[in-house]
């Protein structure tokens, strides 16, 4: 059974995400002051233009891998690779790829403010690919809402049972701990040791309001079922503090005990399982310019089966031929290191040239195709103007590499020569301008397409000429020269499927 635990950690801005991954790295003895996480974000902050952004709107829109060990309760190392996930809701493509590589999610709620828009949206990707969820209720130190109308949010929201593992004791200005439902024994934020509490009979300290919130709580509710849990049919709820580092212990102990293992994952008809005879692995996330003087790119792979081991040979789908893999980068919390091995459920970063593209399958036997890692219908469309005319090169080939990032989409147009970008959210545009002009030295500004959104055609060859020969004033490709139909408005979409039966109008693209 294997000992990785690879998960993500999704929840709206502000909600706590930045302080409890720095708790849990903390637990981790990954780092070693709290704190750590933030100033190492604001240095690499500082880096270019684009980082700039992140800073000024106080909002992180990288997202990286952080590796960290720690014992189980057995005694055993178990490894937790922790991938980060951009907050804010114009990255959700973004977001949606990371989730690709995930085998569970952590999701954190405010307890003062509920469930977000946001989360939510991110929940029904979770949902989509069966991750399982455990939701952590953050901020309990804070005056909160009645843990009761927060679980049922969450039951309501999610469809799906939910079981608390334990109960704040008086939120609020008078939070004084939590009862953990397993142990029976109420852990105060003050010092490490748990003070059981008890019942109230035996205890007449406990608030009488307490304990009968906590045994309506614990009755009212299924006990916790594992196999529910990893089916998508329940969550587990755990109240805590990350800023009093507080119910983290429990969160993190859940997932190394309850969280599933590296999941097979789909390839067309068949399930590729970590025991499959060779190393492959697929690539959700491309990041280029990390460092400005250095043009360097790094592909992250999530490893699907086999050990790999530094200087294999892999071949990637998108290129038809091995490449030897001789500095893999592993990702621990203080530092990037070259990996020797690697197992799955790890992600490494490979260093390349441009040679690997989000979506691309590494195998060593080239035969396996990893599917379901989309490209989403861009919701935000504008032309690209540029300020020089004699730049036309370098635009195209910036727009290129910051499509294959997932930074934008590009479309090119079957007429005219102004070159489309697409994105889900207003801030990718801000990116987009910054980059060109911090990265590729392009000042270019962005006009108003007269298009609302875009469907990737599919059909058979005639019935695809055809259309084409009527539309063409409406027709793209993409990056991969793929036909795109641009369409005015949502009506214009309808209308257009019903015309063409006998063509297909997708609104994700597999990569
Ligand atoms: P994010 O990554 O999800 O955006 O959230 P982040 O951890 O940055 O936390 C957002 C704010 O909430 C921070 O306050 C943080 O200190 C606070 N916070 C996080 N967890 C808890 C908690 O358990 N209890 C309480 N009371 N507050 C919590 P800030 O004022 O925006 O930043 P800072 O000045 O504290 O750095």
């Amino acid at each position: 059974m294997s000992n990785r635990r690879t998960f993500a950690i999704i929840s709206h801005p502000d909600a706590g995400k930045t302080t409890l991954t720095e708790k849990l790295l903390l637990q981790g003895g990954a780092i070693h002051l709290a704190g750590e996480v933030k100033a190492r974000g604001q240095q690499r902050r500082a880096r270019s233009d684009w980082m700039k952004i992140e800073q000024q709107r106080g909002i992180s829109v990288t997202s990286s891998v952080m590796t960290f060990e720690r014992a189980n309760e057995n005694g055993e190392i178990v490894t937790f690779n922790l991938l980060d996930t951009p907050g804010h809701e114009d990255f959700s493509e973004d977001t949606y790829r990371t989730l690709t590589a995930v085998d569970s999610a952590v999701m954190v709620i405010d307890a003062a403010k509920g469930i977000e828009p946001q989360t939510r949206k991110l929940f029904e990707v979770c949902r989509l690919r069966s991750v399982p969820i455990i939701t952590f209720v953050n901020k309990v130190d804070r005056e909160g809402r009645d843990p009761f109308e927060t679980l049922d949010e969450v039951a309501d929201m999610l469809a799906l049972d939910v079981s608390p593992q334990g109960w704040p004791i008086g939120m609020g200005g008078q939070f004084e701990g939590i009862l953990d439902f397993a142990s029976g024994e109420v852990s105060r934020p003050e010092g490490p040791s748990k003070e059981f509490l008890g019942t109230r009979e035996a205890n007449p300290t406990i608030p009488e309001e307490f304990a009968e919130e906590a045994e309506l709580a614990q009755v009212g509710y299924p006990e916790f079922d594992e196999e529910a849990y990893r089916n998508g049919d329940l969550t587990p709820v755990y109240f805590g503090s990350a800023l009093k580092n507080f119910g983290v212990t429990e969160l993190i102990e859940a997932i190394a005990k309850h969280a599933p293992p590296p999941r097979p994952q789909p390839a067309g008809e068949e399930q590729i399982e970590p025991d499959h005879g060779e190393v492959t692995g697929f690539i959700f996330k491309v990041q280029a310019n990390m460092d400005p003087n250095h043009r360097d790119r790094i592909a992250f792979m999530r490893q699907v089966s086999g050990t790999f081991k530094r200087g294999m040979k892999l071949t990637p789908s998108g290129l038809g031929k091995p490449i030897a893999i001789h500095s893999p980068i592993l990702f621990f919390a203080q530092d990037r290191e070259i990996a020797d091995t690697a197992e799955a459920g790890d992600i490494i970063g490979i260093p390349n040239h441009g040679t690997l593209r989000v979506g691309d399958t590494l195998s060593e036997k080239d035969q396996v195709r990893f599917t379901g890692l989309p490209n989403f219908a861009p919701e935000i469309l504008r032309r690209v103007q540029l300020k020089d005319p004699t730049k036309t090169k370098q635009l195209r080939k910036a727009l290129d590499d910051l499509s294959e990032e997932g930074v934008i989409q590009v479309f090119y147009p079957e007429i005219g020569a102004q070159h489309i970008v697409g994105v889900v959210g207003q801030l990718q545009l801000d990116v987009l301008v910054s980059r060109l002009s911090a990265e590729y030295k392009v000042e270019a500004a962005l006009e108003a397409a007269p298009f609302a959104t875009a469907r990737w055609l599919k059909g058979d060859a005639k019935a695809m000429a055809e259309f084409e020969s009527f539309n063409r004033a409406n027709l793209a490709k993409d990056r991969d020269g793929d036909l795109v139909f641009m369409a005015k408005s949502p009506w214009d979409v309808n209308y257009q499927v019903e015309k063409n039966p006998e063509l297909a109008f997708s609104a994700t693209k597999e990569r």
